[in-house]
Formats: structure tokens, sequence, C-alpha cells
């Protein structure tokens, strides 16, 4: 089968996957398909992306570059916390909409890049701790995938939540300290929000077996056996003069979880650049589910890594040594991608087993009616306490608030709270919408959560629209 016809059977398969139609797409106009990045990335059905910067798009020798080889974009700063929410409450999408805008016109898919993440947060966020960040991390990730549904093919929803050194642990920040489901919690609130964007955990300094990429395979297969909303993982692949022998077995572990895996961030300075690119290009194709690419700049002089050179085009905007190695590596061969892409949540479930059975599996049915609205939850059950997340699904038509009714057994205490209001904090609570996700498209579902003392056993969630 042709890749174009292999990727529209996928297409046929799983239904109108944004990230699928788009390589369709790209692959039928490809008429350079392995003269350039995108095109020879496509025919092995994968992507080839570049950051980007907004200020950029004026620049004739980037943009001439950007369009010629790049099938996929990363607004390199654009939709980060701080450009995007920098007063709270107030969202500014104008830069990350010019680089949208610049891509939807020449059919490139767009990567998002990040809901979360330690750096890169406005001042109020930085100062701010505890449920109140909580609740307005949460806010921020329903606000800005909610804003760009549809558009996005993969949400980085978390960026660098792990620690280096070798503990394997997360590293300490403001959301952390907001309490250790705070990840799982924002890939579940980023699901609900855009149900069609890949979910990806991103981070560096993982490019081989190590103790911090451990860790956080830890945290993806626990997030499988519990079905927390996870889709990929990328690896920003920051590298100098070499890369990991088991770099391409690292993937393939993690792809053996059920995951794809992307490399998001590459770029790579010092000796042996252009057979270090070669490798790294190779590996994603050996590896099944390493579904695309991306390089953090265009030309050397585009790099954050000032000074070091470590891009594929010179400043000139002259293709490199690098550049070569890396369309060679792509027109070489390896494996085609066996499970295209798809919107929403992944069809494959994972290879291995999972080893851990989930603590709680989903306690109730929903209930109500068409029309109206059904809660369902979600438990993460510990000695002495839990999470519950509640899922809000509208009937057969939009509603434009809620309210949950729980009925918590004696010796639950609710102490934290996000994305709703709430009426007590123990025996039977009602759970009203907050401002921004009362409204709920028919069949479509929003989330809140509660972190509570005792057992979450028998909730039995019941919702009312209004
Ligand atoms: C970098 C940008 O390239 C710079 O322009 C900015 O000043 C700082 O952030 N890991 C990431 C990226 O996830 O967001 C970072 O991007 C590079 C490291």
């Amino acid at each position: 089968m042709t890749p174009t016809k292999r990727v529209r059977a996928g297409l046929a398969l799983t239904g109108a996957g944004a990230i699928a139609a788009c390589l369709a797409m790209v692959m039928a106009s490809a008429a350079s398909a392995g003269t350039t990045l995108g095109g020879a990335a496509a025919e092995k059905g994968r992507y080839f992306g570049a950051a980007i910067a907004a200020g950029k798009l004026g620049d004739n020798t980037y943009v001439t570059i950007l369009n010629r080889e790049f099938n996929s974009v990363t607004p390199e700063n654009e939709m980060k916390w701080a450009s995007t929410e920098p007063t709270q409450g107030t969202f500014t999408f104008g830069n990350a909409d010019r680089i949208v805008n610049h891509a939807a016109g020449r059919g490139m898919m767009v990567r998002g890049h990040t809901l979360l993440w330690h750096a890169q947060q406005p001042g109020w966020a930085e100062g701010m701790s505890g449920t109140a960040l909580r609740n307005a991390a949460m806010n921020h990730v329903t606000r800005v995938a909610t804003y760009y549904r549809g558009k996005i093919h993969t949400w980085d929803v978390v960026n660098e939540a792990f620690a280096d050194g070798g503990g394997g642990g997360r590293r300490d920040s403001n959301l952390q300290r907001t309490g250790n489901d705070w990840i799982e919690v924002a890939f579940r609130t980023a699901r609900a929000a855009d149900p069609g964007a890949r979910l990806c955990y991103n981070d560096y300094n993982t490019d081989g077996v190590n103790a911090k990429s451990t860790g956080i395979y830890n945290m993806v297969r626990d997030f499988k056996s519990r079905g927390v909303p996870i889709d990929c993982v990328g690896f920003q692949s920051h590298l100098t003069n070499s890369v990991p022998g088991d770099y391409q077995a690292n993937l393939q572990r993690f792809a053996d979880l059920g995951v794809d895996v992307q490399i998001t961030e590459l770029d790579i300075a010092g000796a042996n650049q252009a057979a270090v690119y070669g490798t790294v290009t190779r590996a994603c194709l050996a590896v099944a589910r390493c579904t695309g690419i991306t390089v953090w700049g265009i030309r050397d002089s585009d790099s954050w890594r000032t000074g070091q050179n470590p891009l594929l085009f010179d400043g000139s905007g002259n293709k490199k040594a690098a550049y070569t190695a890396t369309l060679d590596a792509l027109n070489g061969g390896g494996t085609t991608v066996t499970t295209p892409p798809t919107s929403g949540p992944p069809t494959t479930p994972p290879t291995t087993p999972p080893t851990t059975p989930p603590t709680t599996p989903p306690t109730t049915p929903p209930t109500g009616g068409p029309g109206g609205c059904t809660a369902t939850v979600t438990l993460n059950q510990w000695n002495g306490g839990f999470v519950a997340t509640v899922r809000v699904t509208a009937g057969s038509s939009a509603i434009n608030g809620w309210r949950v009714t729980t009925t918590l057994p004696s010796g639950a205490t609710v102490s934290n709270a996000w994305s709703a209001n709430r009426s007590a904090s123990s025996g039977t609570v009602q759970w009203t919408n907050v401002d921004y996700n009362g409204r709920v498209a028919a069949g479509q579902s929003t989330e809140f959560g509660f972190q509570s003392s005792g057992t979450g056993a028998g909730l039995a969630p019941t919702c009312t629209a209004s």
C-alpha cells in the first residue's frame, strides 16, 4: 500500500483524526516528497516540524525554509502560560494565533507547547500556591485547550515535571506542591477540553534509560493502568556531541506501554553533529510509534542555544551537513507507522498489560438521561484518603450549567477541590460549575475533582443540568 493509501485507510478505520487528516493532506500534496524534511517524513507516515517564533514570520529567508521543509510547527514561546494568560483570567492569543494561522493556510499541523510548566509562568501564578494555584492551573488548561480545540495535533500538557539527578522523582515546584496528582488532573482536564488532541508528557535528559526517564516511565505505566488519558511522551533531545546508545531502546520501552513517542525539541551541539542527527532520525523511524520529530528552531541564528549552532540550517539559511544526514536518514528506510495517529483516546491497547490493577474502577454507571447530564466518578483511593475525578457529560442537548450531587460517607471530608464550587465539605455535597466549564456541548464532557479524607466508595454522583 502506498503511504497515502495507508494513512487514508487508517483514517477510514479510526474516524476523522485531525493529525491523520493533516498528514494525508500533506502527503497527497507532497509533490516534493523525499526532497524536503516534511515530504520525506510524510512518506514514512510521520511529521517533521520546527519550533517557530511569531516575531520571525516577516523574515523572508526564515519563512521560505519553513514553508518548504516542515509540515508541523511548535510555537517556541507563544503558547506558554506567561504568554497566554499574562493577567489571571485574561487570555491573549494574538502571537500564538499568528503561528496557527500561518500553519493552517499551508496544511501544516500545530504542536501545542505547553499547558503547564514550572518555568515561564506569569508572575501572578508564580506567587500562588495550594488550592488557588491548582484551580488557576486547571482553569488555564481548560481555557487554552478549549480555545484551540481541533487545531492542535498534540499538546504538551505537562512539561519538565521530573527532577534531574538520581532519584527519579518529581521536581519541586509550586505546581508539585499542590499535590502529586496535579499531572493526572491536568491530563484529564485537557482531555475534556480537547478530546481530539494527542496528550503528551514532555521532558529533557530522558534520552536513554536513566533514573529520570525511568521515573517518567513508571508514571506513564501507572497512568495507563488507571485510565489517566495520556497518549504520548515527548523527548526533547537537546543533545551535545552524542546520543546515548540506548536511545532507540528507550523510545521503544515507552511505546511498548501503549503511548506514542515524539522527538519534540531536537537540537544537537558539538562534534559529530551530522552523524548524531542521522542516528536520532533512524531511531525514530525504527520505532513504529515514533510519530514525528521537531527541531527546536530553523537556522543556527534562531536557536535558544546561542553560539552553539545546533540546528539544520546556518545563519544564512543554507542547508548544513546535518540537514543532509537527516534527510538521507528519512529517505533511508525504517518502519512505517503501524498505528496512524488518530484523534481522541488511543485506539490501540497497551502492548504490555498493565502490571498493577486500577486502584479503584469507575464506581458508578451514568445517571440521568438525554437532554440533561450524567456524572461518573473515577477514584484514586489510598489508605485514609482519595482523589475523585468527576466527569460531567451533557446529554443530547447542550447545557449552560450543571449541578452534581455526591453523598460522602461519614468520616470523609473534602480538603481541596478544583474546577467546581462546593456547598459543603462533608455529607451531601452539591457541586456546581465555575464560570468557564458550565457550558457543555451535546455529548461533550468536562471534569472537576476534589481531594478528601476517608473513603470514596459509593459516591454515586447525580447530575442536573441548569
Ligand atoms: C526555550 C525557548 O527556546 C527560548 O526562546 C525561551 O527563552 C526559553 O524557552 N525546554 C522547553 C522549551 O520545553 O520550552 C524551551 O524553550 C527550551 C527547553
